[in-house]
C-alpha cells in the first residue's frame, strides 16, 4: 500500500490505517480478530487505531491492545514496520465511557499500555482520547510530555480536541496527530478549523467513524450521490468513502473499522482509487438532509467527566 509520513515525523504509515475498535466492543472471537489482523498487515496496511479503553468495563482493559500485540506476535511479517497508536483519557465503565485526564491517571495507563503492547519499544503514538473538563489540558499533556522524556512513548497525538485546545497541548509537547469524528454525518472538521489547521501545521488528521460508524454506517448505500458514483466506478460506496477522504486533503489519514475482514478490506483497498475532481466535488456536495437518518446512536461517545 502507498506510504506517507505520519506528520512532521520521519515515521513511515500506510495512507489508509485500521481501526480495531470493533474487534473488542462486538467480542470477535480471538482467532477470527487475529487472523483478520493478520489479512490487515498482509495487505500493507502499517497503522492501526486503538484505546486502552476499547474493552468491556474495568474489568478487562487494554483487551484491544493486548490483542493487537498477539497478532503482531504470531505474524510472519516484519512487525516493526507496523505503528500501533493507542489512546488514554477515557474508562469504560459498564460499558459507558467516562473521562479522566487526571495527569496521575494518564501517566499510569500510558505505562498500562507500554507493558499491554509488549512493554520493549516505547508506545509509538499516543493519543490523549478526550479532553477531561475538570482539568487543564495543559495538566493532561504534562503526562504524555513525561512519558516521551522517560522514552515509554515516541509520539503524541490527541482526539476530540479544538482549535485552542491543540495550540495549549502544543505549548507542552509536540503533536503530530488529531483524531476527531469526521463523516458525511459530521463536517465539524471543515467548519470548526481544526482539518484547516492540521494542513497549515503539517499534523495528521485522522477522522473517526469515517463511513459513519455502527449503525448509521449500514446506512451509506442509501445515500443516492455515493449509490451512483460507485456503480458508476463499480467500488461499494463504503470505499469511494474512504477514497474521498484520501482526495479531501493530503494531511488525512482514515481508519475505518470494521469486525469483519470482508467489509475491512473493502474500505482499506480504497487506497488504489483515485477519484476525479468532479467525483470529489460531487460527494463534498452531499448534504445532511439527503442522509438517512438514526434516532439513537448505538456506539454513544464519550459521556461527561464523573464529578
Ligand atoms: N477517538 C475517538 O473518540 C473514537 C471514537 C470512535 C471510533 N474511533 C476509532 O475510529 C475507528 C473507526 O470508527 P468506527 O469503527 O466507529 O466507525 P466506521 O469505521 O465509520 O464504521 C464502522 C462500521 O462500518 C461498517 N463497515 C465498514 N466497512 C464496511 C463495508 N465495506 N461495507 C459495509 N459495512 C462496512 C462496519 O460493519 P462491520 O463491523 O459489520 O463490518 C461497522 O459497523 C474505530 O475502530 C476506532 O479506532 C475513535
Amino acid at each position: 500500500m502507498r506510504e506517507r509520513l505520519l506528520g512532521n515525523t520521519e515515521t513511515r504509515v500506510s495512507i489508509v490505517g485500521y481501526g480495531a475498535m470493533a474487534l473488542s466492543l462486538e467480542r470477535v472471537p480471538e482467532a477470527e480478530a487475529i487472523d483478520t489482523l493478520h489479512r490487515v498487515f498482509d495487505l500493507g496496511v502499517t497503522f492501526i487505531d486503538t484505546a486502552y479503553s476499547y474493552c468491556d468495563d474495568e474489568r478487562d482493559q487494554h483487551h484491544n491492545e493486548k490483542l493487537i500485540a498477539r497478532a503482531l506476535s504470531s505474524w510472519t511479517g516484519d512487525a516493526s514496520r507496523i505503528v500501533v497508536a493507542t489512546k488514554g483519557g477515557a474508562i469504560r465503565v459498564n460499558g459507558r465511557w467516562l473521562r479522566k485526564g487526571a495527569p496521575e491517571h494518564l501517566y499510569d495507563v500510558i505505562r498500562a499500555s507500554h507493558e499491554a503492547l509488549g512493554g520493549r519499544e516505547p508506545i509509538a503514538l499516543w493519543q490523549h482520547h478526550w479532553p477531561d473538563p475538570r482539568v487543564p489540558i495543559r495538566d493532561s499533556m504534562a503526562a504524555a510530555r513525561r512519558a516521551v522524556d522517560e522514552g515509554l512513548v515516541r509520539h503524541v497525538g490527541i482526539s476530540n480536541y479544538s482549535v485552542a485546545q491543540i495550540e495549549e497541548a502544543r505549548s507542552v509537547v509536540d503533536i503530530v496527530t488529531v483524531q476527531n469524528q469526521y463523516n458525511l454525518w459530521c463536517r465539524d472538521p471543515e467548519r470548526d478549523g481544526v482539518l484547516a489547521y492540521c494542513e497549515r501545521e503539517n499534523i495528521c488528521f485522522l477522522p473517526y467513524r469515517p463511513v459513519g460508524g455502527l449503525g448509521l454506517a449500514q446506512q451509506l448505500h442509501h445515500t443516492r450521490v455515493l449509490a451512483e458514483l460507485a456503480a458508476a466506478r463499480g467500488v461499494s460506496p463504503w470505499r469511494l468513502m474512504i477514497a474521498w477522504f484520501l482526495a479531501r486533503s493530503p494531511c488525512i489519514l482514515p481508519i475505518p473499522g470494521s469486525m469483519r475482514w470482508k467489509n475491512a478490506e473493502d474500505c482499506l483497498r480504497a487506497a488504489e482509487v483515485a477519484l476525479t475532481p468532479d467525483e470529489v466535488r460531487r460527494i463534498d456536495a452531499i448534504s445532511i438532509d439527503e442522509l438517512p437518518r438514526l434516532t439513537t446512536d448505538p456506539r454513544p461517545l464519550v459521556l461527561p467527566a464523573d464529578s
